[in-house]
């Protein structure tokens, strides 16, 4: 795809919605507000209800995991907040604005990023265009400023700008995908199993960004079925298993918790 067509493929009208420029006008946080409440969210397809009930907040620049088995429902609750599956019942807020049964491109300008599993680049666009097309739902006034922002976390999309994404490495791609999401400026950032099929040195490069991000006030919340990954770089943890939060606590007391591994993740 071309600039021009990126371009003219662009983001439709506001639909009245404040962008999260607006929305950060106080510098991006709502003072002593959390960023993100999910309240007795339940969603399913079809017949089946595959969330029940889910409940928890998100601090600002805070890490959160969301341990589970395969299956647990991590995917799905990460796609209600980005607002590509449908709450059915319950609210989400985003430090304050409801986001709950918006379009998901809205929720992405409000400041939701996602960064999906499976990292869902097009492996024949080339690495600026996909940060190109995600730059059009960032406010306008803010695009140089987290162009930067993005490119000073990871130099090596500068100089691989031109390459096809198809044609990179693991590593580089999830790199990729995590860019693609940071350039639309959320102020929440989910991580759906970053470190699926990556190497080890990859993985380490992959999370190390966190911390950078917690530097710049923005929350993640990062679902993973590596209990030791997930525990050692967030700030607490949920443990969800068949679509409920059965535990949650300090990533310290989950880490000491027996119930982890024994009853919801040593299946
Ligand atoms: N589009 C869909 N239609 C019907 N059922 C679905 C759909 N997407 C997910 N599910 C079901 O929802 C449940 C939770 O799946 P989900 O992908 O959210 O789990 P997960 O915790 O992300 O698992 P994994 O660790 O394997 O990624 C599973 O039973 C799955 O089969
Ligand atoms: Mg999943």
């Amino acid at each position: 795809m071309t600039r021009q067509n990126a371009g003219a493929a662009g983001v439709a009208a506001d639909e009245g919605v404040p962008t999260n420029e607006v929305v950060a006008g106080n510098g991006g946080v709502v003072a002593g507000g959390d960023a993100l409440t999910v309240a007795s969210v339940s969603a399913g397809f079809g017949p089946l209800t595959i969330l029940h009930d889910i409940s928890f907040s998100v601090h600002p620049g805070e890490v959160v995991v969301i341990l589970g088995a395969n299956g647990a429902g991590k995917t799905t609750l990460l796609r209600v907040i980005a607002g590509l599956v449908p709450v059915r019942q319950g609210e989400i807020h985003l430090r304050g604005v409801p986001i709950h049964g918006r379009p998901a491109h809205l929720v992405t300008r409000l400041g939701i990023g996602h960064v999906p599993s499976g990292r869902e680049l097009f492996p024949k666009m080339s690495v600026a265009d996909h940060l190109f097309i995600a730059s059009r739902l960032c406010a306008p006034a803010r695009r140089e400023a987290v162009r930067k922002r993005v490119f000073g976390m990871f130099p090596i999309l500068e100089a691989r700008a031109q390459q096809l994404a198809g044609t990179m490495s693991g590593g580089q791609q999830q790199m990729v995908a995590i860019a693609r999401a940071l350039m639309t400026d959320p102020k929440v950032l989910l991580l759906d199993e970053p470190s699926t099929g990556l190497a080890p040195i990859a993985v380490k490069a992959v999370f190390e960004t966190l911390p950078r991000l917690r530097e710049q006030g923005v929350s993640t919340i990062l679902a993973e079925q590596s209990l030791t990954l997930g525990l050692s770089y967030a700030d607490r943890a949920f443990v969800m298993d068949h679509g409920q939060i059965v535990l949650s606590g300090t990533t310290r007391d989950l880490e000491n918790d027996r119930r982890v591994v024994d009853t919801y993740l040593g299946r």
